[in-house]
C-alpha cells in the first residue's frame, strides 16, 4: 500500500489542489458520485515519478475540498495497463453484476501490445464494485470493445442517456469521437462518428453532457469536450468543446461555430472530465482536469511526486453577444477554506500601487477594475526579489494574459516560460477577476468565468506581495479582496 501519512510540507506541494500522496499522477478518472462521496481516481504510476505502467490510484472526498487517499483501485492485468476511462452507477443493475441492487462500474482502456503485430493495442474494460469502490473485480470477459484498425482507441467516457434509454460511450479515436451504445455495459455497438475543430494532434479524454443555456432547463444543449494533445492556443495540450446537439445516435454541432472553442487558455488544464451521478438536487456539472502539461510534466521540479488537479470547476453554458459559450468557476466549497480577508479600498491607479502588507503563498483574489484611459492594467504576484507572476489585461487589444516568464523556476524545459492570452471582452467597461493561487499553480477566471487561463509556477520564494500597475493612464479599481486560504491537507 502507498505511504499515506506524507506531510504535504514539500515546497511546491499544492496545499488546496489534489495532488497523490506520492509519485506520478496523470488524468482523473472515474469521477463518480456515490452515497455521499465523491470518487476521484487518477492516471498513477506508484514506482516512480515519471509515466509509466499505468494504475488506476483512488481518493474519495464529502465536499470536494478535503481528499481521504484510498488504496489503488486497479492495477494492471493480463489485458494490460489502465488507462483513462469513467464510472458510473448502475442504479438498476443493467449490467446483471449487483444482483438486483446497484454499485459501481468503471469503464476504462486496458493497453497493451498485440502479440502478433507488436504494435501497441487499446481495448476498453470494465470493472466494478459492491462496497463503494473500496475493493474492484474485473469482470470476467474483458476487453467488451476492441478494434484492431485503431491504433489510439481510448478514454471512455459512459452515461446513461434517459431518452434512447441506453448507455452511451464517448470515445476517443485518432483525430475523432466515436460513439458507441450498450443496454448493459458489456455489449457494445457502434452508433455514429464525429470530427471537426482542431485535429492537429491526437484527441483524448472526451465527456459530453447536456447543459442548460442561462440556467433555463427548458433550452438544453450537448457540449462535447475534447483534448488535442498538441496544437491549442499556447501551442500546446488544450481542451477544445463544440456545442450542439445529441439525439441519442448522432452529435450534431451548432453552425455558429466558425472558430475553435477552448476551455482554458493557459498551458496546464488537460484531461478534463466531469463528476457522473451528482444528485439533481445539486444539479451542478462539475469538472476537473490534470493540471499539467505533456509538454514538461515529466520534467517539473517536484522531487517527490508529480502531477496535481485542477480547482473542481462549474461547467455552465451562457449566451452573449459572441454567442454560446462554456463558463467556469471554482465550485462554492472553495470559499469554506477562507481565512480572513483583506479589502483593498477602491481608488485610481495611475503607474504603480505596490500594497504594504505581506501576503501567503495560498490566496483566493477578486479584483474588479475598469479603464480610466489605460492600455494595459497589471497585478503581480512577487516572490523575493526577482520573481513575479503577472496576471493583466490590455485594453487595446482585449487579451486577458498570465505571464509566467519570470515566475521562479522556468528552464526545467524550454516549453515552459510564456505569455498565456484569452480573447475577452469587458463588461460595460469592466473586467472582473477570480485569481487562485497555490504553491505551485494560478487560476485565472475572468468575468464570472467568459474566459480562464490555468498555469504552473514555482516560485522560489515563501510568501507573496502584490502591486498594481496601470499603464497607458488611469485604472479605476473598484474592487480588491485577498483571502488567504487554509490546507486542506494538514
Ligand atoms: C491523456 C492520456 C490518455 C491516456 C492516458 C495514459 O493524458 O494520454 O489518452 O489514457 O493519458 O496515461
Amino acid at each position: 500500500m502507498t505511504e499515506f501519512s506524507k506531510p504535504y510540507g514539500e515546497k511546491y506541494r499544492p496545499q488546496f489542489h489534489f495532488s497523490p500522496p506520492a509519485k506520478w499522477m496523470n488524468d482523473p478518472n472515474g469521477l463518480v458520485y456515490y452515497q455521499g462521496e465523491y470518487h476521484l481516481f487518477y492516471q498513477h504510476n506508484p514506482d516512480d515519478i515519471v509515466w509509466g505502467p499505468m494504475h488506476w490510484g483512488h481518493a474519495v472526498s464529502k465536499d470536494l475540498m478535503h481528499w481521504e487517499h484510498l488504496p489503488i483501485a486497479l492495477a494492471p492485468n493480463e489485458h494490460g495497463t489502465i488507462f483513462s476511462g469513467s464510472a458510473v452507477v448502475d442504479w438498476h443493475d443493467t449490467s446483471g453484476l449487483f444482483s438486483g441492487g446497484h454499485g459501481l462500474v468503471a469503464i476504462f482502456t486496458h493497453a497493451d501490445e498485440c502479440l502478433e503485430t507488436k504494435q501497441h493495442r487499446q481495448r476498453q474494460s470494465i470493472a466494478y464494485s459492491l462496497d463503494k469502490g473500496r475493493s474492484w473485480r474485473f469482470y470476467d470477459e474483458n476487453p467488451v470493445l476492441a478494434d484492431p484498425n485503431e491504433p489510439d482507441f481510448r478514454d471512455p467516457k459512459v452515461f446513461w442517456h434517459e431518452d434512447s434509454e441506453k448507455w452511451v460511450m464517448v470515445l476517443a479515436v485518432g483525430t475523432r469521437i466515436r460513439f458507441y451504445g450498450s443496454p448493459n455495459l458489456k455489449e457494445w455497438e457502434f452508433l455514429s462518428e464525429f470530427t471537426g475543430g482542431c485535429t492537429a494532434s491526437v484527441w483524448e479524454c472526451p465527456d459530453m453532457f447536456p447543459l442548460a443555456v442561462d440556467g433555463n432547463p427548458e433550452n438544453l444543449h450537448w457540449v462535447l469536450l475534447v483534448d488535442v494533445q498538441d496544437g491549442g492556443p499556447t501551442g500546446g495540450a488544450s481542451p477544445m468543446y463544440f456545442i450542439g446537439d445529441f439525439d441519442g445516435v448522432t452529435f450534431t454541432p451548432h453552425k455558429q461555430q466558425a472558430d475553435n472553442l477552448w476551455l482554458d487558455y493557459g498551458r496546464d488544464v488537460y484531461a478534463g472530465v466531469t463528476w457522473s451521478d451528482i444528485p439533481a438536487e445539486d444539479g451542478r456539472r462539475i469538472f476537473i482536469a490534470w493540471m499539467n502539461s505533456w509538454q514538461y510534466a515529466n520534467e517539473i521540479p517536484a522531487p517527490s511526486w508529480r502531477g496535481a488537479m485542477t480547482v473542481p470547476r462549474t461547467l455552465e453554458l451562457r449566451s452573449s453577444a459572441q454567442g454560446l459559450s462554456v463558463v467556469q468557476n471554482p465550485v462554492q466549497e472553495l470559499e469554506s477554506l477562507r481565512k480572513g480577508r483583506t479589502t483593498i479600498p477602491a481608488q485610481a491607479v495611475e503607474g504603480r500601487l505596490e500594497l504594504e502588507q505581506e501576503f501567503s503563498e495560498c490566496l483566493d483574489l477578486e479584483l474588479e477594475f475598469v479603464a480610466n484611459g489605460a492600455e494595459e492594467f497589471r497585478l503581480q504576484l512577487v516572490s523575493g526579489d526577482q520573481e513575479a507572476t503577472v496576471v493583466g489585461y490590455n485594453f487595446t487589444t482585449q487579451q486577458l494574459f498570465v505571464d509566467r516568464r519570470r515566475s521562479g523556476e522556468v528552464d526545467f524545459s524550454p516549453a515552459f516560460a510564456g505569455v498565456h492570452q484569452a480573447p475577452l471582452v469587458t463588461e460595460d467597461g469592466k473586467i472582473s477577476l477570480r485569481i487562485l493561487l497555490d504553491k505551485s499553480s494560478i487560476e485565472v477566471f475572468a468575468n464570472g468565468g467568459q474566459a480562464a487561463i490555468t498555469d504552473l509556477i514555482f516560485p522560489r520564494e515563501g510568501s507573496r506581495r502584490i502591486n498594481l500597475t496601470s499603464e497607458g493612464g488611469s485604472t479605476q479599481v473598484r474592487k480588491l479582496n485577498i483571502y488567504p486560504l487554509a490546507s486542506v491537507w494538514k
